[in-house]
């Protein structure tokens, strides 16, 4: 028995001096340290020496254990020591090294108009409010005083939605009467920008989705004189001091008197090109004084209060600002496109 161990114990150790490897070593050990390894088998031999034999047998066979166990935590520190060093050396970071550039990404040209326009009409006092998407043909048309069947309807090319009554909403006006319904009796000045949907075909000039932007103002004395005030100032904020603005008349349902908005040509300056189509002005906005039946509808008694609307679209205004002539470029998502307004 003692030679078996010592046997053991030196073929044990020449082994390990061959182990390079984790793996290696954690075989070594099952093979002699496991609870099936050749250590134990040896040791469960133990029980049948004669007395005599045992205590020695007992002794030495501990000490090959100890022995064995030391070994092995020897090497398990060398092969970790080694395996640091070859990480430090073939893993280095070279700190110095110029950081790869992250791109950024950055704002849609739709909303940095729509950011420029808040930020004009936030200065004149106009909070920004949103309503729905999905509007009822009640609030989109009937309410703003355009009814089932009139031929006012063609104005907007509608998508609707298979719930009777329910429509994607062709333009932002509904959110007026939801403004008003809210705001009964207060004096009300807001923006209420948002995504409009229609059932276009789609080219240069229509998308079927796009953006508007609303004005609202109801008070006891809003007139006709602050809508163009209002109006004027803003087409300066976004065009240019310079610029010239005109009224002229115009029909919408929910408003009366009616006026669109046109100012002075800025490709030509008012002399005639492509984009003015030579009349020198182009039309940036709807607008009108609100309905009486419109008001009425929102909650509000005509006899006492007045209000001034308006309406445009954000990508119309950035088509002229930026000279872009093709509206499809806005939701199209060609990088080359929208990185131009990074
Ligand atoms: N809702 C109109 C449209 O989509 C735009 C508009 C015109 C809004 C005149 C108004 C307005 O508030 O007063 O064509």
């Amino acid at each position: 028995m003692l030679e078996q161990l010592q046997e053991l114990e030196a073929k044990a150790l020449e082994a390990l001096q061959g182990v390079g490897t984790t793996e290696a070593l954690e075989a070594w050990r099952i093979r002699y340290l496991g609870r099936k390894g050749e250590l134990t088998v040896i040791l469960r031999g133990l029980g049948s020496l004669p007395d005599a034999e045992r205590p020695a047998a007992g002794r030495e066979a501990n000490r090959v254990k100890t022995a064995l166990e030391q070994a092995f935590e020897q090497k398990a520190a060398a092969l970790e020591q080694q395996e640091m060093a070859r990480q430090l050396s073939e893993e280095r970071i070279d700190v110095t090294l110029p950081g790869r550039p992250v791109e950024p990404g950055h704002l849609h040209i739709s909303t940095r108009t729509l950011r420029e326009i808040y930020a004009i009409f936030a200065e004149m006092g106009f909070q920004v409010y949103e309503s729905p998407e999905v509007e009822t043909d009640v609030y989109n048309f009937q309410l703003l005083n355009i009814p089932p069947y009139h031929p006012a309807r063609d104005m907007w090319s509608t998508l609707h939605t298979t719930r009777e009554g329910v429509l994607l909403r062709t333009h932002t006006s509904p959110g007026q009467i939801h403004a008003m319904r809210e705001y009964y009796p207060q004096p009300i000045r807001i923006i209420l920008p948002g995504k409009c949907y229609r059932y276009e075909q789609v080219t240069a000039r229509h998308e079927s989705m796009f953006f508007q932007v609303e004005g609202l103002a109801v008070g006891k004395h809003v007139t006709m004189a602050d809508l163009k005030g209002v109006l004027t100032h803003f087409a300066r904020k976004m065009f240019g001091a310079e610029r010239k603005v005109r009224f002229r008349c115009s029909y919408f349902p929910f408003t009366e008197p009616s006026a669109e908005v046109d100012m002075d040509c800025i490709i030509c300056g008012g002399q005639g090109c492509r984009v003015c189509k030579n009349t020198g002005w182009v039309e940036i906005l709807g607008s009108g004084m609100v309905h009486p039946q419109v008001l009425r509808n929102g909650g509000y008694d005509p006899e006492v209060y007045s209000g001034f609307a308006f309406g445009m679209g954000p990508e119309r205004i950035a088509m002229l600002k930026h000279g872009i002539d093709d509206i499809r470029y806005f939701f199209a998502n060609d990088l080359r496109f929208l990185r131009q307004f990074a």
